[in-house]
């Protein structure tokens, strides 16, 4: 069977393509159309899918679509109707917003491919979640978290999942927690009152609580409660989600925490006022891991299982995963490298295959990198138009690992991109990891981001264990960077650009089998330097999506303190003067 599986319209939009059981592309929006976070029809990714795969929408059995809409604007409007008359603010946007294509979203994928609206199917949000965290999972049988901010009515979802040696797989979910009760909705409005994007900043809320103290997790938990069942609700007083859509916080909410910071005050983490943000995002940080590692020591005990998957935006959230592996008894825990909206279409179009059309299970490939692949020529003839130089080496790998000891910082596209919202290796900008100095250089130069936000690390898996505190199976929960741990106290001066203020690393531990090239480098600065480790942050400037081509790399070093711009065995060697002149326009 051919099945598309499209995920889109709120934020994040993919789409994904299985073939006889088996992904064989996948990409987000954002990567194509390069506008951050895109949540439109993602129509260039899905014809991205098909051209990769030679298809025309004739040839697909079924196209899945992420969520069930009609229930989605069930939820909607019964919100409004209970909200009222505090929602009528946020009514005629809602309606108009769910009125439109998002309703009919059968029809307009029917029309937008020229397909017969029979081949299109919808399936439940959090069903595309869990599918997305087990059935690319390399484990027969699982325990299944999904938390998400909220998707038709669900925000959180405990299940199981089976793959039998019939080839028959099941999901069952067990109970599930609905709207407006959501650990996602909580972290989003913490993220919103503390300046931050919501749906974006929920990051910078994790890198800002390294640095405060959890002297307020007494006045979160008037916010969030734990229930007999062993769930949680919210005291809906301290939120508006429906009357002040853009923040979800609500005057209650000031009124205890104080107030909030504007999004272009800066965090003076000196500052007593800085320092206020930093234990309120110390404080949620903390709660939100309890209610997880509560929630799944649980289900640990009710299932037996000794493997959990886990999906939903709030599994992007490495430090509660460190902690629910290390606390809640599971021997695995498994995180995709998508688990937020984006992987739904994977995890849509596999729920389809295995469970709505009955197709046999298959393992999935354990890694993640299903989109496009770059062209080395292009890179080639570009710098060269450009007048930069640029040259095919045979010896790539050993270039840049000298370039790197000589503390270079080395933009690195390899391979088919990455699904999901780490760069794994695959458009990476790398560095030497070992002091401040770089760190503040690479958030000055190039990122353009706060101090706060640490960089992470990437390390040989061989060498992981030397350099970092992983819990039994920690490696595996590391494999697409999905777990926080403490750098080992030995190493922290000589690794002190990827070591976060409180000790840790978002590490990635690289097998080698995953990603060859990639792991020949770090074994070959590790013989230049002794530590196989580098710094690896993602290909893009701030406010722009990963890139995507070679063009977009070459633009993006074009732009910012890119040292050198390797693709495959093209390197590109930024010259001084030029270097120098984007160091001034910087300033
Ligand atoms: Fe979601």
């Amino acid at each position: 069977m051919k099945v598309l599986g499209i995920s889109g319209h709120y934020h994040d939009s993919a789409a994904a393509l299985v073939i006889h059981g088996v992904p064989v592309a996948a990409v987000q929006e954002e990567r194509l159309s390069r506008h951050k976070n895109d949540a439109g029809f993602p129509l260039a990714a899905i014809e991205w899918c098909l051209d990769h795969a030679h298809l025309s929408p004739d040839d697909l059995d079924a196209v899945v679509f992420y969520e069930k809409p009609t229930l989605k604007f069930d939820r909607v409007l019964t919100g409004m109707l209970q909200g009222w008359p505090g929602s009528w603010r946020g009514y005629p946007k809602a309606m108009k917003n769910m009125l439109g294509e998002k309703l009919w979203v059968r029809g307009l994928i029917a029309s937008q491919l020229g397909i017969s609206a029979r081949k299109v199917r919808c399936i439940e949000h959090h069903q595309s979640h869990a599918a997305a965290a087990f059935l690319t999972a390399p484990t027969q049988e699982a325990a299944i978290i999904t938390a998400d901010g909220v998707g038709e009515w669900a925000t959180f979802t405990v299940g199981t999942g089976h793959k039998r040696a019939d080839g028959s797989t099941d999901i069952r979910i067990l109970r599930e927690l609905r709207f407006p009760h959501s650990l996602g909705l909580f972290y989003s409005a913490v993220t919103s009152y503390l300046g931050f994007a919501v749906n974006e900043g929920e990051y910078k809320v994790m890198g800002l609580a390294s640095y405060g103290r959890p002297i307020w997790i007494e006045a979160m938990r008037k916010l969030l409660r734990p229930t007999r069942d062993g769930a949680f609700a919210l005291d809906l007083r301290y939120f508006d989600f429906l009357g002040k859509v853009e923040s979800g916080y609500s005057e209650r909410f000031v009124a205890l925490f104080g107030p909030p910071r504007k999004n272009w005050q800066p965090i003076d983490l000196k500052g007593a006022e800085g320092q206020r943000f930093a234990d309120i995002a110390a404080s949620a940080q903390a709660l939100l891991e309890d209610v997880m590692v509560g929630i799944a020591a649980r289900l640990r005990n009710e299932t037996g299982m000794s493997d959990l998957c886990l999906g939903g935006g709030v599994a992007l959230n490495g430090v509660a995963n460190a902690r629910i592996l290390r606390e809640a008894g599971f021997n695995r825990l498994f995180v995709p490298s998508a688990p937020g909206d984006a992987g739904c279409a994977l995890g849509a179009a596999l729920y389809a295959d295995r469970i709505l059309f009955g197709q046999p299970h298959k393992p999935v490939p354990d890694h993640p990198y299903w989109g496009p692949e770059p062209d080395e020529a292009a890179l080639l003839r570009i710098a060269q138009e450009d007048g930069i130089p640029a040259i095919v080496s045979g010896s790539a790998i050993e270039e840049v690992a000298d370039a790197l000891a000589a503390s270079k910082v080395v933009g690195w596209v390899d391979g088919a991109l990455e699904y999901g919202p780490r760069a794994l290796g695959h458009r990476s900008i790398l560095a030497a990891p070992h002091d401040v100095a770089m760190r503040d250089r690479l958030n000055r130069d190039i990122k353009y981001r706060e101090e706060f936000r640490p960089f992470a690390p990437v390390v040989a898996a061989e060498h992981a264990d030397l350099f970092f505190e992983l819990p039994p199976g920690g490696a595996r929960l590391a494999r697409f960077m999905s777990g926080v741990v403490p750098v080992r106290p030995e190493w922290r001066d000589r690794l002190a650009g990827i070591t976060h203020v409180d000790g840790t690393a978002r590490v990635q531990v690289l097998d080698r089998e995953m990603e060859p090239r990639l792991h020949a480098l770090l074994e070959a600065y590790g013989q230049r330097t002794g530590v196989p480790v580098l710094l690896n942050t993602s290909f893009n400037l701030a406010g722009e999506p990963i890139v995507n081509t070679v063009a977009e790399a070459y633009s993006t070093f074009c732009r910012c303190g890119i040292d050198l711009l390797v693709a495959g065995n093209v390197c590109v060697t930024k010259p001084r003067v030029v270097r120098a002149q984007i160091l001034e326009n910087v300033a």
